[in-house]
């Protein structure tokens, strides 16, 4: 019997479906599929955000993931028909221009994302190539290193009634192997656990948003549990090789009220909060700290950001700052402001314009995060756009199936394929 041909790809859009989905918090979200052949999809459903920065665009109009569905299905997909693949720019301005207001208020920022995703997965397959390939022939420059697993390893803030006021307590985690990444990665997030228990034998333990532990401990008893952790995990001998450091993200604009920011037990001005978190890096060695003040704050940022000791690698980051927006992205360039950007594409709502802070940040010298949200989906894109970004890091926790799925997935492009 001959082999069955090989499936003829289209060369052109011609059937795109939209349909509401559920992210990990049970919030209702999009998914979309781009058809490219009788039998090839490109499909991406989109995460979403509660800590989100003010200056994201719109997620769905009116908060109704049904009216961005109906507004795409009216206005938008019948101006995509026929449009070549391989074509981010004009997809991505088309959607733009169909939306018609400047903060994706129409059609909605992440049924714009959904969409873009899905049409550059949809590319990718027709030329034969892998997302991460399609991303990085965008990005155009040659291969990169593969991405630090920033992992969020204890939850507070808004992702977890009950814990630390700060959000984000991270492992930091940078190996050849990326194997050896997900392995250290999850050895810490253990060694969090056992010490939480042993810390408080009779208390609850839970799991946050982002699939990190929650407990009733304060800040910088949850960074101290965090630093012993990847001590113990560093010095275990089994990872040799690999970087294994605190991180924190402060998400510092849910502290910020009233010109201070705000902690259970005291309140600190702008100046004081360079202060602190510039000791809470001397103190513990920092490799990550992300939004360290409110969203308008680029002087305080510059501040920290040159406080910086040239000795020690700490990246820097500005996720509300920049919201993934060239042109605050470029402000915080001119201003010094930090030494990284956090990139999450629905918060400005098209591939393209992350890939323009993508090569913003690379004209720069910063580094770039790829992150992905407190809800999300099983969808693993994120891990190609990591990976095609040529970014530092990939942010996407370390446990929870939709966590676990992106970094997996990042096991299937190293090619790791025993062991
Ligand atoms: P969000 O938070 O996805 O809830 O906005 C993540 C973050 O602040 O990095
Ligand atoms: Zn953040």
């Amino acid at each position: 019997m001959s082999p069955t041909p090989a499936e003829e790809p289209w060369s052109q859009v011609n059937k795109i479906e939209l349909r509401k989905v559920y992210d990990s918090r049970g919030n209702p979200t999009v998914e979309v599929i781009v058809h490219a052949g009788a039998s090839l999809k490109g499909m991406a459903s989109c995460p979403s955000g509660a800590s989100t920065g003010s200056h994201e665009v719109v997620a769905f109009p009116g908060g109704s993931v049904d009216r961005g569905i109906e507004f795409a299905v009216s206005k938008v997909l019948g101006a995509l028909s026929g449009l070549p693949f391989g074509k981010q720019e004009d997809f991505d301005r088309l959607l733009k221009e169909r939306d018609g207001t400047k903060n994706f208020s129409s059609l909605g920022g992440n049924v714009a994302t959904a969409l873009s995703i899905a049409y550059a997965r949809a590319s990718s397959l027709v030329a034969g190539i892998e997302l991460h390939e399609y991303v990085g022939r965008l990005r155009g420059r040659p291969e990169t290193p593969f991405p630090a697993i920033v992992g969020n390893v204890l939850n507070g803030g808004v992702h977890a009634v009950g814990g630390p006021n700060i959000q984000e307590f991270i492992a930091f985690v940078e190996a050849r192997e990326f194997r050896t990444e997900v392995e250290a990665a999850v050895a810490v997030h253990r060694e969090v656990g056992r010490r939480l228990r042993e810390r408080f034998p009779s208390a609850a333990l839970g799991r946050g948003d982002e699939g990190g532990w929650v407990a009733p401990t304060g800040d910088e008893e949850a960074l101290e549990i965090l630093s012993e952790s990847c001590h113990v995990v560093r010095e275990s001998g089994k990872y040799p090789g690999a970087s294994i450091r605190p991180g924190l993200d402060l998400a510092a604009s849910e502290l910020y009220r009233d010109g201070r920011y705000h902690y259970r037990d005291r309140s600190l001005s702008p100046a004081e909060q360079v202060a602190f978190v510039g000791q809470l890096i001397d103190r513990f060695d920092l490799a990550y700290v992300e939004d360290p003040f409110e969203e308008e704050d680029f002087d305080s940022f510059g501040s920290l950001t040159r406080s910086l000791s040239p000795g020690r690698k700490t990246h820097l980051v500005g996720d509300d700052l920049y919201t993934t927006s060239p042109e605050r992205l470029r402000q915080g360039l001119r201003m010094k402001s930090s030494n990284s950007v956090l990139l999450k594409v629905n918060q400005v709502g098209t591939l393209s314009e992350t890939l323009e802070c993508v090569r913003l940040a690379d004209q720069g010298g910063w580094s770039t995060i790829t992150s992905h949200r407190s809800g999300e989906t099983t969808d693993h894109w994120l891990a190609h756009l990591a990976r095609g970004f040529g970014s530092a890091g990939i942010k996407c926790g370390v446990l929870g199936g939709e966590r676990i799925a992106k970094l997996n997935e990042l096991l299937r492009i190293a090619g790791s394929a025993s062991s």
